[in-house]
């Protein structure tokens, strides 16, 4: 589960008491150092796996290291900071600098603890959105695109991410994995059929539901935690934070074979409820999708609340977003219809096609049958050698294949500025 960290100085014990009585009546999970010191990696564990850093602001925790060390952390992770100031202490240049400009509630305010827990609420219940990258064109770029701008996202504007390789080709898995890690996890269930039906990583008694395409299992099951089915992309000697991965396999292509409407809709049921959890848990959620409408698409659909579509600048692809949009309009209920985005994928770098001009300024809104123009996003991703899919190497940790991460060399600078900037368009747009 998820919680608010406390930072705080030791010396702010009772603060820290009543802060932690406040946010328990109101059912705000928190954490904090306890206060025999615990360890710095336990620390910055605690504070990547939080969804808000609250900062008692004192005389003393100006001046204490370990606050200052968390809150430099909170800002590489992009960790919402919600400071509340406990005494007239001044401020130094980092304090003022770091903090100050989040700064809104004190003891000394009338509600000033009640605005700061309200605050904190809010951002305990924000849903975390769920993107799906899809196109039912294929070879557009879902999968670089899924990898990628959302590691880049991770990198650069932090928040706890996690990527779910809904394609059953599990090229994205393969990104990260050698093929044998990937089969090896699929083979104990860890993987994304664990969304759909009971398996061994929820009851060992279980079976697998890759072994039958025959049957489907309608069981209930609890989500599984975090440790038994997520690969953590940022391991050893990473930045850090979290990025996480549900690897991807085959085998959930038995659902386009599958006849039994009634087990069908159960199991999609599953997926959609057990995504719902996993957002308590996450700052975002990304499914890699297969570039065909089956059942796996209309999972991917019903959960996501933005479709995220990458597009080459030709007129195939525009066929493509076509259907995309016609798949999302008449598929899926108004309610539960997720907002389009789209995303030009390999452009050159030095000029727009005229095709991208032309799209941009509503030429093609007529044959794309919606307002395409307006979907688009205003960054583009180029076409470079360095996105180009690459296998793993042995002993190479998986952060490695991301280009945000991936050490030096020629050219790779504007690539990851074109990589920030689509991640920051649609955090934006997500926030919005
Ligand atoms: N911007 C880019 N620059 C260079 N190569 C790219 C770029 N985007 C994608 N590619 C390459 O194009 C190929 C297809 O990309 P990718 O696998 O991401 O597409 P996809 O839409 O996921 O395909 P599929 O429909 O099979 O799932 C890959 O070899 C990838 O390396
Ligand atoms: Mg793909």
């Amino acid at each position: 589960m998820s919680h608010v960290f406390i930072s705080h100085s030791a010396k702010d014990f009772d603060a820290l008491l009543e802060l932690h009585e406040a946010l328990r009546a109101e059912s705000i999970p928190d954490w904090y150092v306890p206060n025999d010191g615990g360890s710095r990696d336990l620390a910055d564990q605690s504070i990547d796996d939080a969804f808000a850093m609250i900062i008692l602001v004192s005389a003393s925790s100006v001046r204490s290291k370990s606050v200052r060390k968390d809150v430099e952390r909170a800002k590489a992770r992009g960790l919402k900071l919600i400071p509340y100031q406990i005494d007239k202490a001044r401020l130094n240049g980092f304090f003022k600098h770091e903090v100050q400009p989040h700064l809104r509630y004190s003891s000394t305010m009338p509600d000033g603890m009640d605005k700061l827990v309200a605050e904190t609420k809010a951002a305990y219940k924000r849903k975390c959105p769920v993107m799906a990258v899809m196109n039912l064109k294929g070879g557009v770029g879902k999968t670089t695109v899924s990898s990628q701008v959302f590691g880049a996202w991770q990198g650069s504007l932090g928040g706890r991410i996690l990527l779910i390789d809904l394609d059953p080709q599990y090229n994205l898995t393969q990104t990260f994995f050698e093929m044998d890690i990937a089969d090896a996890s699929a083979a104990a269930d860890k993987s994304v059929i664990s969304l759909f039906e009971r398996s061994r990583i929820h009851a060992r008694d279980a079976s697998s539901p890759a072994e039958s395409w025959l049957t489907l299992s309608i069981e209930p099951f609890a989500p599984a935690p975090r440790d038994t089915l997520m690969h953590d992309l940022m391991g050893e000697g990473s930045p850090g934070g979290r990025l996480d991965l549900i690897s991807g396999q085959f085998e959930i292509s038995k659902y386009a074979f599958a006849t039994d409407g009634g087990a069908l809709a159960r199991i999609k049921q599953h997926f959609l409820q057990t995504v719902e959890r996993y957002r308590s848990e996450y700052d975002l959620i990304v499914f890699d999708t297969n570039p065909n409408a089956t059942f796996l698409t209309r999972c991917a659909l019903e959960a996501a609340d933005r479709v995220l579509a990458p597009m080459h600048a030709d007129v195939y692809s525009l066929r493509g977003v076509r259907l995309l949009n016609q798949v999302i309009n008449e598929q899926i209920e108004p309610e539960k219809r997720p907002d389009l985005s789209i995303l030009f994928n390999a452009v050159s770098r030095s000029e727009q096609s005229s095709f991208e001009a032309e799209a941009r300024n509503g030429t093609y809104d007529g044959k794309a049958g919606f307002a395409l123009s307006k979907v688009l996003l205003k960054a583009a991703l180029p076409r470079s050698g360095h996105l180009q899919v690459k296998a793993p190497q042995e002993d190479q940790p998986a952060w490695k294949q991301l280009v945000i991460h991936s050490g030096r060399g020629g050219g790779l600078k504007p690539i990851r500025e074109s990589l920030k900037a689509i991640a920051l368009e649609l955090k934006t747009l997500v926030e919005a």
